[in-house]
Parts: C-alpha cells; structure tokens; sequence
C-alpha cells in the first residue's frame, strides 16, 4: 500500500456541486489532496476542472458541499482567504497586473516590507533566479509572452510559502526545456512537503509526474487512482467515457503538399531587438509549421506581419503579401487584405468576454466585410454561429452564456473560430491547441489540414513538436530572432528540429 494512504489528507472535498444559472459546472465532486502528493486533475474541455480547482482557491463559491483542510471545515471566500489557509492557485487565464511590473505583481499586497521600488525589484530578481526563471523583475506584465506570464505566477505562488499550490494547465506554454525544470520544480516542491493538483491535458504529463489521477467527464467524480495504474487508454476512456482509438496528434506526415503561390514573404525584418534580420516565405496550399524556444521570436514576428503589434516597433525589413509591401497599423487592416492571427493569449487579445460566442464569431465575419456593408442581421448570426460552433464542437452551460463564462478549452475555440470566420488566405495559428482537451485537438488538426486542402496558406506556430511533425508541409525553426533553418515534413524528426532550435 502506497505511504500516501494513510496520510490524512490536507484537502477533503465531499459533494462539491457548483451551478451556474441551474446547470452544474461540478456536480457533488469528492476530491482528496494528500500532503506531499501530486494529485493530476484531468478531463475533456468543460469537465469542471477549473471550477473545482477555483473552489479550493476561494475563487468560487460551492452551491453545496463541504470542504475541510488539515481536518478542519473550511469556506474560504477570496484567494486571499485561501492563502491565509495554505492554498495557493496559478490561474489557467492570467490574474496578473498587466499595468503593473513583474516585481510588483510578485510582491502584490506584501508592498509594505520594501520601503523602496529598488528593494523589491532586488528581492524579486532573488526570486526568480532561485527558480531559474529568466524574466527581468522591472518589465510590464503586458508586455511578457505567455510563457513568461506563467513563471511568475509560479514564482508568485512559491513566493507566499503555500503548502497546497494549484497549476491550472502549466505546461501548455512551455517549451520542452522549460517543462523539465518546470518538473523538477514540482519536485523540488513536493520534497518540502507541498501538496500540488495539477490540471492538464497532457496525458503524458499527469503519467510522468502525478502520484494519483482524478478525471472527471461532465461535472462528475468518474475516477481516482494511483498514477501507476492507469495508462494513456485508461485516462483517455474516463475522460471521453469510449475507447478512443486514433492516436492523440495523428501520425507523422508521409506525403507533403507541394507549395502554391507566394502569399507572403518577409525581408530583413527587424521588431524592437526580439526579430533580427528575420528572412522566410510563406506558400499557399501549405501548412507552415514555426518552432522556437520561448524568446525565439516567432511571436514578435508574426505579430508584426498580422498589424497585432504596432508598426512603430518594426524596425527595419520589409513584408510582402501577395507581392505587395504591407505594413499594417492595426490587426483590422490585415484582416480586410486576408490575414488572420490566432491568438495564444486569449484572455487579452482574443475576444469581447462580456459578448456570447456567437456575436464573437459574427465580429469576426464582419470585420471581413469592413466598409463594404453596415447592417448586421441577427439571423446571419445565428447561422454563422452555429455552422462554428457545430465544427468546432463549443461547449457552454446555455446559449447565451458570454464568453467569458465558457472554459478555458472553449474558449480557445471561440478564438478560433472567430478569425476563421473572416475567411482569410493567410491564417496564422499561434499554440492553436494550448489548453485544448483530446478530442478538440484532433478536430483543430483536421481543420488546419483541410485548410490547407483548400488552398490557404496556413501558419503553426507551436511549442509542441509532435503537434509541428503532425501538421507540418515545412518547418521553419527560429533562433535568437530569425528562422535559422529549414526542414521538409518529411525529413524532419524532433531531435533536428529541436537541434536547430538550440545550436
Ligand atoms: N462563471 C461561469 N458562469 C457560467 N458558467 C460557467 C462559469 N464558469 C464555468 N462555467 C461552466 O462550467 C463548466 C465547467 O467549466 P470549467 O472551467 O470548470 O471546465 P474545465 O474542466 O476547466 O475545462 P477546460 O479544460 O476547457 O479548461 C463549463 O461548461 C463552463 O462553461
Ligand atoms: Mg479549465
């Protein structure tokens, strides 16, 4: 019998049930956290993951059910509360400051031990050096990518001591390198005593560092057990309750599509010291698939050529689409030509949270027809919001939910279904399946390569490199600001790309 067992748990949860507007986000959930545990949490996108993790956190409000940490019964209202007790979360979508620097995001509510700016600068640089996260203390939060986001939110939860810390999806935005140290962080924490759940939809994650597996499939408990008993196929039955027999990211390519015309080419591009002299093209009727490490630039790059990032940032080179020199002020005027950016950073630039997914998904089938019509129609709405969401596979608790009420994965979908909806020539996908269950990551696949069938010229940017092998006609690799090296689908293989990314 595993030593864990007869540990008394430091979180108990007995019939948890959360109900939005009647339906249950979670639905009488029992969840233990032993001490010294890493506890994975598992389950398809809208499962109830987050609203579970969000209970213990103080962050939502059980309708019914009790909970008790260290033996005894609890209720904690806020995230500060809940960090009184011991439990600290790293959010799925981002709960830093944007407006305010690293260093004071770190040290938020805690500002009265430094009597100066400098101390806490000082003391966060300590911080994040001890947990080997590069990030400069004095930057804005708003203008750190995903990736860094992240870290320091974990330095942050590490920061305040807790003895219970919730990673909702952690790794989604790190590069391979970044994730082992994240795993050795984890380590490093469970050794002092710490308790971790884990929320992820990498299954091959929750196997490699979780002591126990709960999954959970439509708000409910369906199991939990000790990591070493199941396997990929028993996880992926509990979460989708069916045998899910096609492999999680299809299999490498055998054939690659053969380049069409030249949609967009970049010369010497330059954006404020991140791009350096960065030279590629991009081809109809193909998926270009983009790797680097976080830092590489491929962000930057495409941003700048989409008109997300403001043109005053470029400093130098040129961006030809279709043959023209273009450089865009604002992401509109590259959606009026035919280019669309998907976003990896949802919660910021994706969408109008307080508006529901389908007027979302409208937005993005006007912003096509910009100038060329005033009137909108509540029909075409409706019928353009359904064809998306139906392809797409939305979930929300009712139809009109706002966005911001869907989950993470959802979410994700409505971004990308908004931009689909201007039916561009040029799409450039950024992580387009961070934070995406199973099931819904088979179908964006399916989409991006029908995309390509259909003529479009498809951009990938992504971290994950069996996602780059699966999807990829080509494979650009970034290096310090610029596409270093060039590899077919076909005869690349992770240790190449992975060398280039690096050497
Ligand atoms: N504030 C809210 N208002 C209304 N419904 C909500 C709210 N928060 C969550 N829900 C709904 O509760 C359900 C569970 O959401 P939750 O965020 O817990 O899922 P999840 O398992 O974390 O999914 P993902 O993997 O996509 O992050 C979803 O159907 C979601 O739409
Ligand atoms: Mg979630």
């Amino acid at each position: 019998m595993n030593a864990h067992a007869k540990a008394r748990p430091i979180i108990e949860i007995r019939g948890a049930t959360k109900l939005y507007g009647g339906a249950p986000a979670i639905d009488g959930v029992d969840f233990s956290l032993l001490p010294g545990e890493v506890h994975a949490l598992m389950g398809e996108n809208g499962a109830g993951k987050s609203t579970l993790a969000k209970s213990m956190a103080g962050v939502v409000e059980l309708t019914s059910g009790r909970m008790a940490i260290d033996g005894t019964q609890v209720q904690p209202r806020s995230p500060r509360d809940a960090l009184h007790l011991g439990v600290a979360m790293v959010f799925q979508e981002t709960s830093l400051v944007p407006t305010s620097t690293v260093a004071q995001n770190l040290y938020l509510g805690r500002e009265r031990f430094f009597n100066r700016l400098r101390g806490t600068n000082t003391a966060a640089q300590q911080v994040l050096q001890s947990l080997n996260f590069d990030v400069d203390p004095t930057a804005l939060v708003s203008q750190l990518g995903a990736a860094k986001k992240q870290m320091v939110e974990i330095a942050r939860a590490v920061l305040h001591d807790a003895k219970v810390i919730i990673f909702d999806e952690p790794t989604a935005t790190l590069t391979p390198e970044e994730k082992e140290y994240f795993f050795k962080l984890v380590k490093n924490l469970k050794s002092r005593g710490v308790a971790i759940v884990f929320i992820t939809h990498a299954l091959e994650d929750a196997l490699a560092i979780s002591d126990r597996i709960t999954v959970l499939r439509d708000a409910r408990h369906v199991v939990t057990d000790e990591a070493s008993k199941f396997d990929l196929e028993r996880i992926v039955k509990a979460m989708v309750g069916r045998d899910l027999s096609q492999t999680l990211y299809g299999t490498r390519r055998q054939t690659t599509r053969a380049p069409g015309e030249r949609v967009l080419s970049v010369h010497g591009l330059c954006v404020s010291g991140i791009v350096r002299h960065n030279s590629f093209s991009v081809f109809a009727g193909q998926v270009t698939g983009v790797f680097g490490l976080v830092g590489a630039g491929r962000t930057e790059t495409f941003k700048v050529v989409s008109g997300v990032v403001k043109r005053d940032f470029l400093h130098g080179g040129t961006i030809l689409f279709k043959d023209r020199p273009v450089r865009y002020r604002v992401p509109t005027q590259a959606i009026g030509d035919g280019i669309a950016y998907v976003t990896e950073d949802r919660k910021v630039e994706g969408f109008f949270e307080t508006m529901t997914p389908a007027a979302n998904i409208y937005v993005g089938h006007l912003a096509k027809l910009r100038g060329r019509r005033t009137w909108i129609s509540a029909r075409e709405e409706a019928e353009i919001a359904r064809q998306w969401t139906q392809r797409l596979n939305v979930k929300a608790v009712s139809q009109e939910a706002r966005v911001a009420e869907l989950s993470g994965g959802n979410q994700q979908k409505v971004v990308i279904a908004r931009s689909l909806a201007q039916e561009p020539d040029l799409i450039i996908f950024d992580e387009p399946t961070r934070g995406v269950d199973v099931g819904a990551i088979a179908e964006i696949h399916q989409l991006i390569h029908r995309l390509a069938d259909a003529g479009k010229a498809v951009v990938v940017i992504s971290s994950y490199l069996p996602e780059v092998l699966a999807l990829s006609d080509r494979i650009l690799v970034m290096r310090q600001g610029k596409v270093a090296e060039e590899f077919s689908g076909i005869e690349a293989t992770e240790e190449k790309i992975m060398y280039a990314a690096v050497h």
